[in-house]
């Protein structure tokens, strides 16, 4: 059985991951969806060398560093690792928070000091209790001026918080991370954005960022929701789609009443515009459980997986 060495204490791992393994010891590292998707997990190694299977998605300078995912490891040999208290961590100021809908809260943020960030990338939001979740940015930042949306899921520990945060209030967040960003190389190749309820943060990044380039081909955002109410960002986004001639926004409502053009269910709205749209780059954003049958359909329908970007807001399941 390997042995992992923990800040002089020694564990043996079994089968378990090395999360695992360290709360079974009473160890806390921050974690959220525990499936690889979040990085909220990453911990470094620091003797021995860190499983790569547990490195999957990681930005090439955190992998040469030896950082990985806790909840992905499992040990074949011995490793000493350490708590990834190195990574820097930016203090935030609330600006403001505004409803966007019943569930849903906007979130203006500004760093202290500059904050360099992709639209489409997520922060990891970081409590004073050690609580951590990612958030997607819906803006590109630079002066420290970041945008989340955040659904207030009922119970959960992190979102109602969130939402609930008055102005002047501080957090800590660590990051960015992820690629589900527009690519400033490819000016020309068509979008097509796709996501349903807080899916639609990283996807309006991406927007934005493609439009402050100069973007020169057709983007197009499905935006799904199940009622009209979740289409939280109707007017800003028609208002975009009149401003800009080759932006098309196509909400997909489910339980729009008969005749509203925006009724539609997204799967089907989202496979007949990538029909209609050849060569283009595929962003995919929001819940799991949605996303995945679109994502495999997109690929079905031809577009290579290089050209299919997707940030799935994965949850840990409830224990
Ligand atoms: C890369 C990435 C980006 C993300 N970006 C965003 C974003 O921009 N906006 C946003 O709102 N969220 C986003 N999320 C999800 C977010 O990180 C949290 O998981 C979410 O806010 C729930 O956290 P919580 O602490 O409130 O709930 P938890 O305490 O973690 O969960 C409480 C319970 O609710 C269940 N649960 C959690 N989420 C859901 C859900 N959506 N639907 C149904 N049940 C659920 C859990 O399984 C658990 O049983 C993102 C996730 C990932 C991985
Ligand atoms: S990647 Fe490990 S908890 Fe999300």
């Amino acid at each position: 059985m390997a042995t992992l060495t923990w800040q002089g204490r020694t564990i043996a791992c079994g089968d378990e991951s090395v999360l695992d393994a360290l709360a079974r010891e009473g160890v806390t590292v921050p974690s959220s969806c525990r499936a690889g998707a979040c990085q909220s997990c990453l911990v470094r190694a620091v003797a021995g060398t860190a499983p790569s299977s547990a490195q999957k998605g990681l930005r090439a300078s955190l992998v040469e560093q030896g950082f990985f995912l806790a909840c992905q490891a499992t040990l074949t040999d011995d490793l000493t690792a350490a708590p990834a208290d190195d990574l820097p961590v930016t203090r935030a100021t609330v600006l403001r928070v505004e409803r966007a809908a019943d569930d849903v809260a906007r979130v203006f943020l500004r760093t202290d000091g500059a904050f360099e960030a992709r639209g489409g990338q997520f922060v990891h939001v970081m409590r004073d209790d050690g609580l951590t979740r990612p958030y997607s940015l819906a803006n590109r930042s630079g002066d420290g001026s970041l945008e989340l949306h955040v659904r207030r899921v009922a119970g959960g520990a992190m979102s109602p918080w969130l939402c609930d945060l008055a102005a002047g209030a501080t957090l800590h967040l660590r990051g960015p991370s992820g690629e589900c960003v527009y690519r400033r190389d490819r000016p020309t190749q068509p979008l097509v954005l796709a996501g349903t309820g807080t899916g639609l943060a990283p996807l309006l990044g991406v927007l934005r960022d493609a439009l402050d380039a100069g973007h020169g081909a057709p983007i197009t955002l499905v935006h799904g929701a199940r009622t009209l109410a979740g289409l939280y960002e109707d007017d800003a986004l028609r208002a975009m789609a009149a401003r800009h001639p080759m932006v098309r926004y196509e909400p997909a409502v489910l339980d729009a009443p008969e005749g509203d053009p925006r009724r539609g269910d997204f799967r089907a709205r989202v496979a007949a515009v990538v029909k209609a749209t050849k060569g283009a780059r595929v962003h995919l954003c929001g819940p799991p459980e949605t996303l995945r049958p679109v994502q495999r359909d997109t690929f079905l329908a031809g577009v290579p997986l290089g050209d299919i970007a997707a940030d799935l807001f994965v949850t840990a399941p409830s224990r």
